[in-house]
């Protein structure tokens, strides 16, 4: 099994389109028994709420349901857990960063557990040349689109390198 986690700042806009996008991908592809997708933020703002309605609007006009996800905050064990672990932009990644398990001289075995460290998902799979998704939460509803656009770009990447690994 492998497994995917997306991380952005509330877990309410950018990281669950992500995960329901990779998800339906995954089905698509036939892939949905060897990979799980999850999905968290930094910020724990927004713990057990729905996707923004926004981004479950946006996402289910191209078919991707979001309805049953609900918002997490990222925790180090995350790092013992997933083979990815993919921030949308900068902040996010420096946040991810600073709750890496980063071991200790006196438990050199928890380092040796980690699976992954964080990066950026747009800087290591976009085929657009873009490095971060931009925050739609304060903006219009073209952000949102955008979103979409950058994360199902990405995606596709992504599940191409899945595969090499299954
Ligand atoms: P997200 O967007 O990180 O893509 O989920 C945000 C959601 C909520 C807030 C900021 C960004 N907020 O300030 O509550």
């Amino acid at each position: 099994m492998i497994k995917v986690l997306f991380v952005c700042l509330g877990n309410i806009c950018r990281s669950p389109t992500a995960h329901g996008v990779l998800e339906r991908k995954l089905a698509m592809a036939g892939l949905a028994n060897l990979v799980e997708v999850d999905s968290a933020g930094t910020a724990p703002w927004h713990i057990g709420k729905q996707p923004d309605l926004r981004s479950q609007q946006a996402a289910r006009k191209r078919d991707y349901d979001l309805s049953h996800l609900r918002a997490r905050q990222a925790i180090a064990d995350d790092f013992f857990e997933f083979d990815y672990v993919l921030a949308m932009d900068n902040q996010n990644l420096e946040n991810l960063q600073g709750i890496v398990p980063a071991g200790r001289a006196d438990n050199s075995a928890e380092l040796s557990r980690v699976k992954s460290q964080p990066e950026l998902f747009l800087a290591t799979f976009s085929s657009q040349g873009l490095t971060q998704v931009p925050d739609p939460y304060y903006g219009g509803d073209e952000g949102f689109e955008a979103v979409l656009d950058m994360v199902e770009d990405a995606c596709d990447q992504l599940i191409m390198d899945i595969r090499k690994k299954l």
